[in-house]
């Protein structure tokens, strides 16, 4: 969910809104405002999209000039008007971003002391907590400071006072919040992304905190409730451009951008004029004195990450463990040994990412973090940081930052191959001319689109389809189904093509498309086995590959979205074009939400 606020000079409830138009790809489900009039708490809200709220503010003025605001991911209650943000009580309103844990044993009490509820959220009891509080004749700051303590969860929250034309509190637990100074005015967000009509100057409050905001100045506290200072750092405005350009959705834009991007990116890198890694100084670590990796991450990171377990284990024979942070953060791993953790993470600010982040830290591993968000909260609690300088990516199906976290990790393993001594220099050379060829072959498959269109209309018009893959194709074709569902809602799965033969291919008929992804590597014979054995039980295969090595072995026939020759290394690479094409092209026919599927959100703060 996202969060704004806003002591402002004059209304404020349209820079709300333009605020949340940043945030909402942290969650669209419903989104609301309240602000005061007169000192009155004011809500406006509505189900559904941003413009729908928009839209019943052309009809509700607002005038107030202080006032919060939030667009929401739903996750206890449905995403229904009642239960949008921000939630009132004639004393107080507040916004909240991710979940209360206790909230039904707070809720009991709250019952048992008369009060009732008007919609089925955990964030309720907190307006009903700190307006209890303020019944009882406590301040507005003494009531904030009464409550935080009884909450249990990951939240960050913005509360407003009716009466109170000058104040604004903010607090952080877990989920990110941050203070923006303008001039004269000030401001709450989740992430400078909000704030950036308004501000470059920001201040990111530390887990624990509260701050107090009017106008004139603004206070922190931290967890015990002494008054810590914050430092105030300034986000350059070209990072938080958000444009479509002539593109018609964010994701057509960012899967174009690739070539840009990940040549940027593996420019920070790779030393260019002798050819081998050079890692930034962000990125100390001593791969020969370690002996395992921990890779954690969740959703198309996760994929990322194991595509590089690949990579570290061949190119630098390092023992590799990947798991879902989810998994990981509650199986209770053992960090036995010189590990270290590596966490995949575009937005920098996945609960379950952190949370797993936070154990490895309390088992004395040292940690590395592949962020795209370079101020997000993994970032800075990691020991180091592996920037992926894809930029803002909008889109909430993640195309840009997977291949800059893919050249991020192909350099590390290539670096860790090289001081761990399996690498020889000649081997280091040839491997990175194969990373930094990436770019252009990039652009050369990109100006085949069209190719990939023709196919995505034929998906259309399916109900399942299956992605087969081996090696490093294996999570590139999980990824490919990830994709494929995400945005155009039909039933895709991902397997490895070895292991069809084991269950899926009880499916196989004409009418589930097979799309295979079959480069030319050392496990191609191996795929053009498992591509005869579907096409002898008559199903429909749509070979993404080299045509050339296809004809080898008689399957060009068979080959739809055609693909140039690559070195094998970076495969995962070139071959997610099509793959993000692919999903793209399906759900824009279909007439889909490209850049914001149903139920999901770009950033997701709780676990
Ligand atoms: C959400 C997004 C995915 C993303 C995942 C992990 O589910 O919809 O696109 O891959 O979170 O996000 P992160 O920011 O940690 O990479």
């Amino acid at each position: 969910c996202g969060i704004i606020g806003i002591l402002g000079k004059a209304a404020v409830a349209n820079d709300l809104v333009d605020g949340l138009r940043r945030l909402e790809y942290r969650g669209y489900d419903s989104a609301g405002v309240a602000t005061l009039e007169d000192g009155v708490v004011t809500r406006v809200r509505a189900e559904g999209k941003l413009r729908n709220l928009a839209e019943r503010l052309s009809h509700h003025h607002l005038h107030g000039k202080t006032g919060i605001g939030h667009t929401r991911w739903a996750t206890h209650g449905r995403p229904t008007e009642n239960n949008a943000h921000p939630h009132a009580t004639e004393r107080v309103a507040v916004v909240h971003n991710g979940i209360i844990e206790n909230f039904r044993e707070l809720r009991d009490e709250l019952a048992a002391d008369g009060m009732t509820f008007s919609s089925q959220t955990d964030t309720e009891v907190v307006a009903l907590l700190v307006d209890r509080a303020l019944r009882n004749g406590l301040a507005p700051i003494e009531a904030v400071r009464e409550t935080l303590p009884r909450l249990r969860g990951a939240f960050a929250l913005a509360f407003l006072f009716a009466g109170e034309d000058d104040l604004l509190i903010g607090a952080r637990a877990g989920a990110p919040l941050a203070v923006g100074y303008g001039q004269g005015e000030n401001y709450l967000g989740s992430d400078a992304l909000a704030l950036a009509p308004f501000t470059d100057r920001i201040s990111y409050l530390e887990d624990g905190d509260w701050a107090v905001l009017s106008r004139g100045a603004v206070m922190f506290f931290d967890s015990a409730n002494r008054e810590v200072v914050r430092p105030i750092t300034v986000v350059p405005q070209g990072a938080l451009l958000a444009d479509k350009g002539n593109y018609s959705h964010f994701m057509a834009k960012e899967i174009h951008e690739q070539p840009e991007v990940v040549g940027r990116t593996i420019a920070h890198y790779v030393d260019l004029a002798n050819g081998v890694v050079a890692l930034p100084d962000t990125v100390n670590i001593d791969f020969a004195a370690i002996d395992r990796l921990v890779v954690v991450g969740c959703g198309t990171a996760f994929y990322a990450g194991a595509i590089a377990k690949y990579w570290f284990e061949q190119l630098a024979g390092l023992p590799v463990e990947i798991d879902v942070a989810s998994e990981f953060r509650y199986r209770e791993p053992p960090l036995s040994g010189r590990g270290l953790a590596l966490f995949i993470s575009q937005s920098g600010e996945t609960a379950d990412t952190l949370a797993s982040l936070r154990y490895t830290q309390q088992g004395g591993w040292p940690s590395l973090a592949v962020v795209n968000v370079q101020t997000s909260t993994i970032a800075r609690e990691s020991t180091m940081m592996a920037p992926t300088l894809a930029g803002p990516e909008i889109g909430v199906a993640s195309t840009k930052a997977f291949t800059c976290q893919l050249a991020v990790l192909l350099a590390l393993a290539i670096h860790a191959g090289r001081v761990r001594g399996v690498l020889s220099a000649e081997r280091e050379q040839e491997l990175v001319g194969a990373l930094v060829g990436v770019p252009a072959l990039m652009n050369r498959v990109l100006a085949h689109e069209t190719d990939v269109e023709v196919v995505a209309r034929d998906l259309t018009h399916t109900t399942d389809v299956l992605y087969l893959g081996r090696g490093l194709s294996y999570p590139l074709a999980l990824e490919g189904a990830l994709k494929l569902k995400e945005l155009s809602y039909i039933h895709a799965e991902g397997y490895a093509a070895g292991e069809l033969k084991h269950g899926p291919i009880a499916l196989i008929d004409e009418t589930i498309p097979v799309i295979v992804i079959a480069p030319r590597d050392g496990v191609f014979e191996k795929t053009v086995s498992n591509i005869q054995e579907v096409a002898a039980r008559g199903g429909n295969i749509i070979l993404i590959g080299d045509r050339s090595a296809a004809s080898e072995v008689g399957i060009a026939g068979e080959t739809a979205i055609e693909m140039p020759p690559v070195h094998p290394v970076v495969v995962p690479l070139i071959y997610a074009i099509p793959v993000q094409l692919l999903a793209y092209h399906t759900a824009r026919v279909m007439g889909k939400d490209v850049d914001q599927p149903r139920n999901l959100a770009k950033s997701v703060t709780v676990e």
